[in-house]
Parts: C-alpha cells; structure tokens; sequence
C-alpha cells in the first residue's frame, strides 16, 4: 500500500493494520522526499568517495560489470555516486525498491546527473526480475528492513548471472548498534544538561507542542516499525552460504568514526534550527575522517570485528 493510495484521514489503527511490509512501502514513500536532507545525501565528492570506498573494500579497482541491479535502492543514493565515481562504467543500471515513492525520485536524481536508471517497484524476497539477469547485485543499508533477510539473500543469488558479484554495505552489526544507542542516549543526556546553564536555553530545538493524529505524524511514528534487525557477521557469512555463494566474506567498518558520527547527529538533531553553521558542518565531516582513518588503520587490527558499526557482505555467484 503505498502513501499516495491511503486515506487522508490516516489513523494509528490503520497503520496497526498493516503487515510489515505495507509499513515499509507507506513509511518510506512519505519519507521520500524529506530523506536526502535528512541523511545529508548528496551527489558529489564526499559522498562520491564514500560509496566508492565502500565498493573497493570488496571488489578491486578495476572490475566491470554489464548489467548492475541495486536492491532497496531508496533514491539512488549508492548507485547514482559509484556511477559518478566511474565504478560502473559501461554498465545498464537498473534499480528495484518497495517504495514507488522512493524510485521517482531515484529516477528524477539519475536524470539530473545523466544517468539513466530503470526502476521496478517490488520486494526484495521477491524479486521482479528473470534468473542470471545481473553480473553485479549491490544493495546499502536495507536488508535489516526486511522480514527475512535471507530470503533477499537467495533472490540475489537467483537474478545473479553465474560468476555474478553481490555487495551488500550499510547494514548494521548487533554489538554496534547497541554501543550506538549508547551514545546516542548520553549524548542527549549531556545536551540537556549542558542546555540547563544559564543563557544556553535557547540552543534548544523548539518543542512543536502538536501531538494531533495528523497523516504525518502517523506516518512518521512507522519510523520504529521498520528497522527490523541487526547482524552478526558470521550469520550474514552464514545466510550467503546457505543460498550458495562462494568467496563469502564480511568486513565491519565504522568504530570510533560511528561514535562520533551518532554524537553529532544527536546534537544535529537536538538544536534550533540554524545555530549550527558551516564551520560545524566541517569540523564534522573532518574529524569524522580522523576517526575513520584511527578505526581502520589501527583499531582494525586489533578489535573483534562484531564491535564495529557497518558491515559489508561480498558473495560471488559460482561460475
Ligand atoms: C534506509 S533506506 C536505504 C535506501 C538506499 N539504499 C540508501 O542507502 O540510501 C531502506 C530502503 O529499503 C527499502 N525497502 C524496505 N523493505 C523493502 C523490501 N521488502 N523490498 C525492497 N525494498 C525494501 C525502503 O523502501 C527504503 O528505500
């Protein structure tokens, strides 16, 4: 059921009604157009960097692919920057999602950036498309969306050509999410205390003081409905072998960088709209970096790798 087909009058009762599912498709087709802005995506060198990194942590520089499918592919985030950064030349792109909502403005933002992108609506346990139709099935940050992530894992594995790649990144590990709301929570914790002082009051973000049943606040509270899991790398290593991919393996990222990270959304999120500048929005990105560059220069080597945030899947399809 997607946004555009429910009621005006939308209640927390009809939400309850829905299958998991149907949460998905309506959450993420009301979200569509707010959630650039609210992850910072952009199509440009920072985030150009980002995806392609992601990419090179599993298949070298170098690679080609035909013909390339990215799974919950939200507005096109992953696919439009790895093509921008020259990781798919060559290649169709094609693109599937739950959420229409979702694919137009994935196929509004690959026109706006001279790609062209073929989008089909569907789900991931099911996927629409013929078996052997892809040589690289990439997807970021969806499968803990999903009610059986193995189940995705396998349709992968089938629209897969044989010798096909699957990349999977942004999904996040058990541990690392719990230290993440951790962080979160104190970070909160020490804003609102800081915020007590006298004359600091007003770095507080406004309380809108609305609690009404409105269709936007329904929709928005599905926003603790639809994030399902989080894994252990060894049992995403697990539901790859079980579909029958060979050269399985998951890298975890993000330590001390994802610390930061959740502490400055916590605080982005916190504030009057704003207040924070430019000069914020460097300091964030650079020592973002730094953490990053600590996390996996040093840190890597000697944490297990369930503590870290991220992971990122890599499975090949046997010839
Ligand atoms: C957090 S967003 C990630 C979007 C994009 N990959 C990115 O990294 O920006 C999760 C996406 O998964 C999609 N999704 C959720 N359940 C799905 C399902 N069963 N099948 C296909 N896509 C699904 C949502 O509609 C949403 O676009």
């Amino acid at each position: 059921m997607s946004a555009e087909a429910l009621p005006d009058e939308l209640t927390y009762a009809d939400t309850d009604a829905m299958d998991l599912k149907q949460k998905q498709a309506a959450y993420h087709d009301w979200e569509a157009q707010s959630y650039e802005e609210k992850f910072s995506i952009s199509y440009d060198e920072r985030c150009i960097e980002y995806a392609v990194e992601r990419l090179r942590k599993v298949v070298p520089e170098g690679a080609t692919f035909d013909r390339v499918l990215e799974v919950g592919a939200g507005t096109g985030f992953f696919t439009i920057n790895l093509a921008l950064g020259g990781a798919l030349d060559g290649a169709t792109l094609e693109a599937s999602d739950i959420s229409q909502g979702m694919l137009d403005v994935c196929e509004r933002n690959g026109r706006d950036h001279g790609l062209e992108i073929t989008t089909t609506q569907g789900d991931a346990e099911a996927l629409p498309y013929d078996d052997d139709s892809f040589d690289l099935v990439i997807g970021h940050a969806f499968i803990h969306h999903l009610p059986v992530p193995g189940k995705a894992i396998q349709e992968m594995y089938r629209v897969l050509a044989p010798g096909g790649t699957l990349v999977i990144a942004g999904e996040p590990t058990h541990f690392g999410d719990r230290i993440s709301h951790f962080v979160k929570h104190n970070t909160w914790r020490a804003f609102m205390q800081v915020t007590k002082l006298p004359g600091l009051e007003s770095w507080r973000k406004p309380s809108s003081g609305s609690h009404a049943e409105d269709r936007d606040a329904v929709l928005a509270a599905l926003e603790d409905q639809v994030d399902l899991h989080t894994f252990r790398p060894d049992d995403v290593e697990h539901m790859a072998d079980l579909a029958g991919f060979e050269d399985v393996r998951v890298v975890t990222e993000e330590l001390t960088a994802n610390w930061f990270g959740w502490s400055v959304r916590t605080i982005e999120a916190s504030v009057r709209p704003g207040l924070l500048g430019t000069r914020w929005a460097f300091f964030a990105f650079d020592n973002y970096n730094r953490f990053a560059a600590l996390d996996e220069k040093v840190l890597r080597r000697v944490v297990p790798r369930g503590l870290f945030y991220n992971l990122i899947l890599h499975a090949r399809k046997p010839a």
